[in-house]
């Protein structure tokens, strides 16, 4: 965020880079940072002050309050502050991995990033061989460093802070956005990006230059700008930029950005924005307009929808795509986890497998036991974390135990993982956080990869654990020869599954339709059996902690033993009937619910016309293999909670006492 001959104090100036932050937070955050001029001598005259913090933006914020040597009231007329909210790829999070991160302890450099540099290994044994010192695990860190190498070696003095941004980048591969602040040159900004969002947005009460920004080439004489090649507001020039990788960061400011392409490199000097690229290619717009957002803050965040949960459940197409992503190869029909690959001879030799998570990640164990004991050919318990530690259950060396969390941070898993640890047997993390303490703890892991979850209620983060699971068992038995054709079923089942998901979604109306009639119950039964057991009792999880109806999950083979005598005309019933090995004793399930005359709401198979015939409603489902299909058959019930907490007027995002994360036993 940059002010220009806008007066603010450096309070206001927090507020906006910290409010900013909060913007991006849905993004994932697992610690945060600015950077900010330290004092308010001569512009030119001033050092760069960094303030990093493990954790939320919120705890950024409190250590921003905390430093004693930034007056508050401090009015700055011209300042340059960057901000950055980390979801760590590189480096566990902490204060040093996190961003701004430094060309040296000087601070003369410093930049923030979105992306990953996949060259960055080679990058900085370079910069190490040249003496520079790194001090975080970062990709990051060597693009602060490398600014300063090619300042430290340039051939003039006079070289502009884009030319250097613009040497750096030449030397950059993978995705990024970047914005760079110096001491070296005070009062200035530029930012680049690749392959990862960038926009500016500019405020003045004065009217602007321009509406069309006409981007530079290298070939024009970069240092000779003239002021109708820059946008600046007319009159006395007071402007106020903002860079940010989303528009939900700034829209509370303007709604006036322009978004800058690939390559583009865009530097504010003077008050006056500039845009330059290096190359001019034939397909290149000359010019970069500034366009007009009509959209609503709340909108921009959360796109079309009303609740992270409704946005996360959507994503499933694609976040169970990302969690294959480089893992299965269905030329081959091969799948490689490499968190684990190092292990495998180890794993095939234990003597059994205990999965252990909590709620829906416990869900994800139960979904994929079946699964896992054909494949891997050895017996698997699963477990809830905080009984497994009750009874002081005995883990042996040779035993192999999976930790299932999407925070990685659950405090009874944690207990379990430890407990574990110290009987010596060999632990693996299933974690959708990167350096979290689940997956920093475990000997190894695999990382589910489904983005940031932001609503409480886990939805996507199932179906990619769900899939982590089903890969590791495939991984297992890759030289079983009995069990190819098998594997080979499962990896085409999964190849389909984004496609099969998208089909799932487009039931969506019709859900909501079943939540119209439902939402006044105060009961709400599901049942089913076999692979389709665990979506039964994720659907009731879901329904009890978004809706607070009660809901319960029942083993359809458990009916007769006591949870008949709940069925009458009036209780609501889901059965889950696939056709799957148990499809006949789901029959006799649904005989035993309408004799007591239920009406059973289906979720079926589309060429089902059996168990339709005995439904008081059926959801039609598309058909995948049986130890997939539950991957399908768990959306349905996301949907219905979803609907039915809105009906019933409740925060979806924030059901009443419960937090995302639990870090207490
Ligand atoms: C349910 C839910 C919780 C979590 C449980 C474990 O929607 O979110 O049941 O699944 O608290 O959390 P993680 O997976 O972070 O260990």
């Amino acid at each position: 965020y940059m002010n220009y001959r806008v007066p603010r104090t450096r309070k206001e100036i927090f507020e906006t880079l910290i409010k900013g932050l909060q913007r991006l937070e849905y993004r994932g955050y697992d610690s945060a940072g600015v950077a900010i001029d330290g004092n308010n001598n001569e512009v030119k005259e001033r050092h760069i002050q960094l303030v990093k913090k493990r954790g939320n933006v919120k705890a950024l914020d409190e250590e921003l309050y905390k430093q004693d040597s930034m007056d508050l009231k401090v009015e700055f007329e011209t300042h340059f502050g960057i901000a950055h909210t980390r979801w760590a790829t590189h480096g566990v999070p902490n204060a040093v991995n996190s961003h701004p991160q430094r060309s040296d302890k000087g601070n003369e450099f410093v930049v923030i990033h979105n992306g990953i540099i996949t060259n960055y290994k080679d990058l900085r044994k370079f910069l190490e061989s040249k003496g520079y010192e790194f001090e975080s695990e970062t990709d990051t860190e060597t693009i602060a460093k490398l600014i300063k190498y090619v300042f430290d070696n340039r051939e003039t003095e006079d070289i502009t802070f884009s030319t250097l941004v613009e040497r750096v980048i030449q030397q950059l591969e993978g995705a990024f956005a970047l914005v760079f602040k110096s001491v070296h040159y005070p009062g200035e900004a530029v930012a680049t990006r690749r392959g990862s969002p960038l926009l500016i947005g500019v405020r003045s009460k004065y009217k602007l230059s321009t509406e069309q920004i006409p981007v530079l080439y290298r070939t024009r004489k970069m240092k000779r700008l003239d002021s109708s090649t820059c946008l600046h507001a007319v009159g006395d020039k007071a402007v106020e930029f903002f860079f940010a990788s989303d528009a939900s960061a700034i829209i509370e400011h303007t709604n006036r950005v322009i978004f800058l392409e690939d390559d583009d490199i865009a530097a504010v000097a003077d008050g006056k924005l500039s845009i330059h690229r290096v190359k001019r290619l034939a397909s290149d717009d000359p010019s970069r307009a500034i366009q007009t957002l009509q959209m609503e803050l709340q909108q921009i965040m959360k796109g079309n929808f009303s609740a992270f949960m409704q946005k996360e459940i959507f994503e499933q197409p694609e976040s169970v795509f990302n969690t294959m992503r480089g893992r299965v190869n269905f030329e081959t029909n091969t799948v490689l986890l490499g968190g684990l690959k190092d292990h495998l001879k180890e794993i095939r030799r234990c003597r059994r497998l205990i999965v252990i998570g909590c709620g829906t990640s416990y869900h994800a164990a139960v979904a994929t036991r079946q699964v896992l004991e054909e494949l891997t050919e050895l017996p698997v318990m699963v477990e809830l974390a905080s009984d497994f530690l009750d009874r002081n259950t005995p883990v042996f060396r040779d035993d192999v135990c999976f930790f299932i969390s999407q925070s990685g941070e659950t405090a009874d898993t944690l207990l379990a993982l430890r407990y574990c640890k110290d009987r010596r047997a060999l632990t693996v993390g299933v974690t959708n956080t990167v350096g979290s303490s689940i997956s920093r703890e475990t000997d190894c892991g695999v990382h589910i990869n489904a983005g940031p979850e932001i609503g409480v209620a886990s939805t996507k983060a199932y179906t990619s654990q769900f899939i982590s699971l089903v890969m590791f068992g495939l991984m297992m038995s890759e030289d079983r020869i009995s069990l190819q054709n098998r594997r080979r079923e499962i990896i085409h089942g999964l190849k389909s599954l984004p496609e099969l998901i998208k089909e799932v979604l487009s039931l969506d109306e019709k859900i909501h339709d079943l939540a119209l009639e439902l939402y006044t119950q105060r009961s709400l039964l599901v049942m089913g059996r076999g692979y389709n057991y665990a979506t039964c009792l994720e659907g009731a999880l879901k329904i009890k902690e978004i809706t607070y109806m009660h809901s319960e999950g029942i083993l359809a083979g458990e009916l007769k033993h006591g949870p008949l005598a709940l069925i009458d005309k009036q209780m609501p019933v889901i059965m889950v009937i696939m056709k799957d090995p148990c499809f006949a004793k789901c029959q006799n399930a649904l005989q035993q619910v309408t004799a007591r005359q239920g009406r059973p709401i289906i979720l079926c198979s589309k060429d089902d016309t059996e168990s339709s015939k005995f439904a008081y409603k059926t959801i039609e489902l598309p058909h995948t293999v049986d130890c997939l299909q539950g991957i399908l058959s768990v959306i349905p019930l996301q949907l219905l909670s979803f609907h039915l907490a809105v009906l019933r007027g409740y925060d979806v995002d924030f059901p009443r006492n419960l937090a995302k994360s639990v870090t207490v036993e």
